[in-house]
């Protein structure tokens, strides 16, 4: 299938019969994960009852003729889904419905990603990856890393790019600019109603966001639209955000392979091993996976320091990561960590 000028990479999605894996598997294949150049080999992960939908999928994968597109597999077998993978999607997990928050789904989802995490530390590649899209993501994602212990912490990550596109983009259309003229926005904390999305050192076309807007708009519309994005999509569409998720996958595993230049952005990372100090200057301890403003720099994600704080900033940061440090006991006390 692929016309390979470099050898391919192993992509593993999960959940990939879901609506996620449908919006996310096309735009791999056509190369806009790891670019132009480089061929893909796709493993697809589902549960028995997905199968048959991930094995439609990669019928229509394979009708796509894309020159990238080295291989799709297809199985319910988590060692040989991860097997070799170089860069692991971890999506497949129950998503909420109407009404319900995404602690709700703590219990439901949290033990699939002790598993997972185990069959990616048995049989990756070294150079693995891993985004966790699949809810609650942080705590998902911290799980899944506590049973790799052979792989760097930093390399589990969730998404809340999402999040961060969410806010560049309600910002961008605030103050009537394109999106491409707003640079610093932060997401802080859990991918859930607690997180502060902060434009306190965000710019638009080089000024001030803070400038342009007002205090009001920010804190009465501004925050909460951006926290409850994802209950409103589920509101209004009847069910998840799909697309968007897919796309803010693509983000995020793009900029981690190919870096962000001094621009920075958002991503779920670890604030234990290489982030610890630049974590602990904004108040956040170690053994969490949290939101943070992050620049990728030689394939690995840094946590930007030092930037400074308004007071207001801490308390909704605090929060945010008080209800992590709680999603983090509680799948302790049902032994999904292990020690
Ligand atoms: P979906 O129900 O359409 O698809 C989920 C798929 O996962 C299903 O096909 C299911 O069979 C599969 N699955 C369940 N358990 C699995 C397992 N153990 N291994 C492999 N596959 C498994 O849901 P969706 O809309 O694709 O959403 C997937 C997840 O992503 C949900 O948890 C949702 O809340 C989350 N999500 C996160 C973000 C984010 O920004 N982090 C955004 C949107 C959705
Ligand atoms: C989102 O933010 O759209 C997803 O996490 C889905 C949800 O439950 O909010």
């Amino acid at each position: 299938m692929a016309a390979a000028n470099r050898a391919p990479v192993t992509v593993t999605v999960t959940g990939a019969g879901g609506q996620i894996g449908y919006a996310l598997l096309f735009r791999i294949a056509s190369g806009q994960l790891l670019g132009a150049d480089t061929p893909v080999r796709l493993s697809l992960l589902e549960i028995p009852q997905g199968l048959r939908a991930a094995e439609g999928t990669a019928l229509e994968l394979i009708d796509g003729a894309f020159p990238l597109l080295d291989s799709v597999d297809v199985t319910d077998d988590a060692s040989a889904a991860f097997d070799g993978t170089n860069v692991a999607l971890l999506v497949g997990a129950r998503p909420r419905g109407a009404g319900m928050e995404r602690a709700d789904l703590l219990e439901a989802n949290a033990a699939i990603f002790g598993p997972q995490g185990r069959a990616i530390n048995e049989g990756a590649a070294s150079d693995v990856r891993v985004l966790v899209v699949g809810n609650p993501a942080n705590t998902n994602a911290l799980i899944a890393s506590s049973h790799a212990p052979d792989i760097p912490a930093e390399r589990f990550t969730a998404m809340t790019r999402l999040d961060h596109n969410r806010a560049v983009a309600q910002l961008a259309l605030e103050v009537d600019a394109p999106v491409t003229a707003v640079d610093g926005v932060i997401v802080w904390g859990n991918h859930s109603a607690s997180q502060y999305p902060d434009v306190s050192h965000a710019t638009v076309d080089g000024r001030a966001a803070t400038e342009l807007v007002s205090e009001r708009w920010l804190e009465e519309v501004f925050v909460p639209k951006v926290a409850r994005r994802g209950a409103e999509i589920i509101e209004v569409r009847g069910a998840s955000s799909a697309a968007s998720a897919a796309s803010a996958a693509i983000d995020h595993v793009h900029d981690w392979v190919h870096g962000t230049g001094e621009r920075w952005t958002s991503a779920g990372v670890s604030t234990s091993g290489v982030n610890a100090a630049a974590a602990a200057g904004y108040g956040v301890p170690e053994g969490l996976v949290c939101s943070l403003p992050v620049r990728s720099v030689d394939g690995e994600w840094i946590v930007v320091p030092g930037l400074e704080e308004r007071a207001d900033s801490r308390a909704h940061i605090a929060a945010s990561v008080a209800e992590l440090v709680e999603e983090r006991e509680a799948v302790r006390a049902l032994g999904l960590l292990p020690g």
